[in-house]
């Protein structure tokens, strides 16, 4: 049976943050020859569903519109499309670089086809992209607006759409490959010598929520703490799933982990 897999390229990894509007072409496109060398070596026996953030392109308009508080304003609904329109723009580089090194890449727009309460995603219309996963495509979700029944507008982001497909399409893995290394153990720009937890289980999950959740780490990690802990609950739902986090920095890590190698970097969640 082939093995499915659920992977997010972190915003912070395909685009530069600090410059608005800015897509680092040289790693999207390298990240798409680690995805097409993978899907090549693997055939029919690697199933993917690919998701991105939006680092520099739809944060900065969201944040501009505050659009994951809601309609609050009058210009909220120009911000609504403007916002989709940066989310997509950044979905078209990466589409289009992986369909250039032959991965059979295909957009699935999440705004279109998502219906938020609260910020709770309570429906995702799946039924098409389930039909192209199955006939050998590779579907292609990202961060995007949602429109949400409570406060008219919010933001889904990747992790949310993962979750709610993971508990659908039960995949083996989900690989969350972004800018740093994994979780660590305490806040490495404070503490230098912090190292990386190299598997979170119900063996040191008390542990790891403590010095995550602490008043270290919550912002090195810039929010991993409720990346961790969702994936946490969703491995711990549905075994034997599993999560990694990882570094997309690394040439050569993607691929390795997409074929299934044995490897030595990145937190295990599990
Ligand atoms: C953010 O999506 C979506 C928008 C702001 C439109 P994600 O949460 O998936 O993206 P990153 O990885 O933080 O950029």
């Amino acid at each position: 049976m082939s093995e499915l897999i659920l992977l997010k390229l972190g915003g912070s990894v395909i685009t530069d943050k600090t410059k608005p509007f800015t897509a680092r072409m040289d790693v999207i496109e390298r990240l798409a020859q680690e995805i097409g060398n993978a899907f090549r070596e693997r055939g029919s026996d690697l199933q993917l569903i690919i998701g991105h953030g939006s680092g520099s392109f739809g944060h900065e308009v969201a944040a501009k519109y505050q659009t994951h508080k809601g309609a609050v304003s009058a210009e909220s609904w120009l911000g609504f499309a403007e916002v989709a329109h940066a989310a997509a723009e950044l979905n078209h580089l990466v589409v289009k670089a992986l369909r250039q090194v032959g991965v059979p890449a295909m957009r699935f727009q999440p705004s279109a086809s998502t219906r938020t309460r609260g910020e709770q995603l309570m429906y995702f219309e799946t039924f098409p992209l389930k039909e192209a996963l199955k006939n050998g495509l590779v579907p292609v979700v990202y961060g995007d607006v949602s429109v949400d029944a409570a406060q008219g507008m919010s933001i889904v982001s990747t992790e949310v759409l993962f979750d709610n497909l993971a508990r659908e399409l039960t995949p083996s893995r989900i690989i969350l490959a972004g800018q740093v290394d994994g979780v660590y153990e305490a806040d490495p720009t404070t503490n230098p010598d912090a190292e990386i937890i190299e598997d979170i289980d119900r063996g040191n999950w008390e542990e790891v929520e403590a010095v995550l959740g602490g008043s270290h780490g919550t912002d090195v990690t810039g929010g991993m703490f409720t990346k961790v802990r969702d994936m946490y609950r969703l491995t711990l739902a549905m075994p034997p799933m599993q999560a990694m986090i990882m570094s997309a920095e690394e040439p050569g890590n993607l691929e390795a982990v997409l074929k299934g190698q044995m490897v030595s970097f990145g937190t295990l969640i599990n």
